[in-house]
């Protein structure tokens, strides 16, 4: 009996046309490694048969990859992905996305800048995204790398020099709340996004042409400064210790980015997991994303 409703399950969806999924690493991470990535997409492969995976290598090869998460611009990285993802014949008929810690807010950037160019995206994962930025790096987590090290030191004294800016991804997203003036000034990828300088009411079509937005925060997370990025939250202005959820915070208050309306229309949900920064047991992805969102 147990044979037979596996059987019936997997024709369900082969005939179903599984809807394609798109991915997008994180910083010190590439796209396509057995121990990353690369592991996340077979697992994808298997619980969804026949589904097509596309893991975004950003350049021309895996040590492309990695370096272009530390020095490649984001504004460059969006448009690089837009033109892929428009040249993908099997994305279509529309897609799911996911993106993993930066590779989240970078896929934000797709569907705010260039949505309306691409077939339909559904739902958008952000699994443990910086959507108002980090304010520190306090560890490489399992990266001790070299360039994450030079990063961190870079960021604390630099980030908003416009050389650092145009040479470091992660300068573009370094939000100072005591000088919040600065950054919406400076942050040459994150504060344009969330349209701090000005409303760019595309921006805000696109991302309400989602589905869903689905954003997830990791309770225990070590390398996220605050981790209440995840869901949009970060520190009140002028000091950083107390949190403002983003209900409390202008970007809601005013909708510079239409959050407001997508949260009452039951698009934007709030998941969190217990573990630290992208650590979650398959089971609960099955159960929370897989079956809600990507079948
Ligand atoms: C891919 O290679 C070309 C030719 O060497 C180079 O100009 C381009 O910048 C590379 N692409 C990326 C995204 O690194
Ligand atoms: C708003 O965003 C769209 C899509 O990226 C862009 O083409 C347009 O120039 C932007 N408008 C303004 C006023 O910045």
């Amino acid at each position: 009996m147990k044979k037979w409703l596996g059987i019936i399950f997997l024709i369900k969806y082969i005939l179903a046309h599984p809807t394609p999924i798109v991915l997008w690493h994180g910083m010190g991470d590439t796209c396509c490694v057995d121990f990353s990535l690369g592991a996340f997409k077979q697992f994808l492969e298997r619980e969804i048969p026949g589904v097509y995976v596309n893991s975004l290598r950003i350049g021309n090869s895996t040590i492309e990859d990695f370096e272009n998460g530390y020095f490649m611009h984001p504004n460059k990285q969006v448009e690089y992905v837009c033109n892929m993802l428009a040249n993908d014949p099997e994305l279509q008929d529309g897609f799911n996305a996911i993106g993993f810690s930066q590779g989240a807010q970078f896929l934000r950037g797709v569907v705010q800048r260039c949505g309306h160019k691409l077939p339909p995206i559904k739902n958008v994962i952000s699994l443990g995204g910086q959507h108002q930025g980090v304010y520190g790096l306090p560890h490489c987590g399992a990266l001790q790398h070299a360039t994450c090290d030079y990063v961190r030191k870079l960021l604390n004294y630099a980030a908003y020099y416009s050389w650092v800016q145009h040479s470091l991804v992660q300068a573009t997203y370094w939000h100072d709340p005591l000088d919040e003036i600065m950054y919406k000034k400076s942050s040459q990828f994150l504060a344009d996004i969330n349209n701090e300088r000005k409303i760019n009411k595309t921006y805000i079509a696109n991302l309400n042409r989602l589905e869903n937005f689905v954003l997830v925060k990791f309770d225990s997370d070590s390398i996220v400064q605050p981790r209440e990025t995840e869901w949009f939250g970060f520190y009140a202005p002028g000091q950083a210790e107390r949190l403002l959820p983003l209900e409390e915070s202008n970007l809601y208050k005013k909708d510079r980015l239409g959050l407001r309306k997508m949260k009452e229309s039951g698009k934007l949900i709030f998941l969190s997991t217990p573990g630290d920064h992208l650590h979650f047991p398959q089971e609960w992805f099955v159960e929370k994303i897989l079956k809600p969102y990507l079948l």
